[in-house]
């Protein structure tokens, strides 16, 4: 068997196992057909409580056990069981500095066809190390021609593995074609979301952003960042279509997601956005967001889930 090199525990087929013997075979129809749904989870490490908060646990089983419900699987175990198996997957890698986890349900099956009935489900769960997703602090995205896979197509909503080649797709030809990222339209041309993240304009003052119906992940990071906006910074925020060239004329852009965190956007298209620099929005909602997901905001403790304590 190949060794990865990698060296830890992940959490396969009911066990904590090396990382090396954590496989499926090349016949899976996991690996053959993108037959499964994963999540993916940030943890950060707060060196002055010397503890490590995962952030919006509950939200990202329920995300993954709702992404199961739409593609039709029956999960392995249940919510609390997978919650708990996130957290030993951290305890037994001794994790104290930044994480991303990974849990990842999938049909565990050998057999050719593309079925996702009748079929063993798994679920297998990894983290590694995670700081920055971009390079740079600020991004030139430009819009996709690649448009967003409809949710009726593949079900945008959830975390479909096969919904991931739209995305790679996507961000190959931003990379070729010299930009950072990707911004996908739907296919009736309204801005639908990042290749892996969301977007929020700024807008003659406004937060705005399209809502989850525009063929786009249920966002975690997003749903986040309306609370905080509208609680701690008493900002409005208006979930609505936004057109295409609307982006091009936005005071400021960034994208979120639990990889890209808040990542601001100041160029598209080779326009700059706004005055050309991280807009003053952008910076404060940034700051809220850090400080709630390391633990450092008390009002939004019930965000986090410490892995050492207790
Ligand atoms: C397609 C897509 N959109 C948006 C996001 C951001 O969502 P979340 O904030 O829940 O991580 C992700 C990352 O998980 C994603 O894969």
């Amino acid at each position: 068997m190949p060794k990865t090199g990698v060296v830890g525990k992940t959490y396969h087929r009911g066990k904590l196992v090396d990382d090396a013997d954590a496989s499926l075979s090349i016949r899976s129809k996991a690996v053959n057909y993108g037959l499964g749904c994963f999540g993916g989870i940030r943890a950060y490490w707060n060196d002055e409580r010397e503890e490590l908060f995962v952030f919006r646990l509950s939200d990202h089983i329920g995300r993954l056990f709702e992404s199961a419900k739409i593609l039709g699987l029956e999960p392995p175990i249940g919510p609390a069981e997978a919650h708990e198996a996130v957290l030993e997957v951290l305890r037994q890698n001794d994790a104290r500095s930044d994480q991303y986890v990974r849990p990842l349900l999938y049909v565990d099956s050998d057999e050719l066809s593309p079925t996702l009935t009748d079929v063993p489900v798994s679920l297998s769960i990894y983290c590694q190390p995670l700081g920055k997703y971009f390079a740079d602090e600020s991004l030139h995205a430009c819009v996709s021609s690649w448009r967003r896979v409809p949710d009726n197509a593949i079900p945008a909503r959830a975390k479909p593995t096969a919904a991931y080649l739209n995305s790679a797709l996507a961000r190959a030809e931003a990379r070729k074609n010299g930009f950072d990222e990707a911004i996908f339209l739907t296919e009736s041309g309204s801005v639908s979301e990042g290749s892996a993240a969301h977007l929020f304009l700024v807008r003659r003052g406004e937060l705005v952003s399209p809502p989850s119906t525009e063929d786009n992940l249920d966002g975690i990071t997003r749903r986040s960042l309306i609370e905080l906006a509208r609680d701690a910074l008493s900002w409005p925020v208006i979930e609505r279509t936004i057109s295409r060239t609307e982006l091009y004329v936005a005071e400021e852009v960034f994208l979120c997601g639990t990889a890209a965190e808040l990542t601001p956007v100041t160029r598209i298209d080779h326009r700059w956005i706004g005055t050309g620099r991280v807009g003053e929005r952008t910076r404060a909602l940034g700051a809220c967001f850090r400080a709630a997901a390391r633990g450092d905001d008390e009002r939004w403790s019930s965000w986090t889930t410490p892995v050492w304590a207790g």
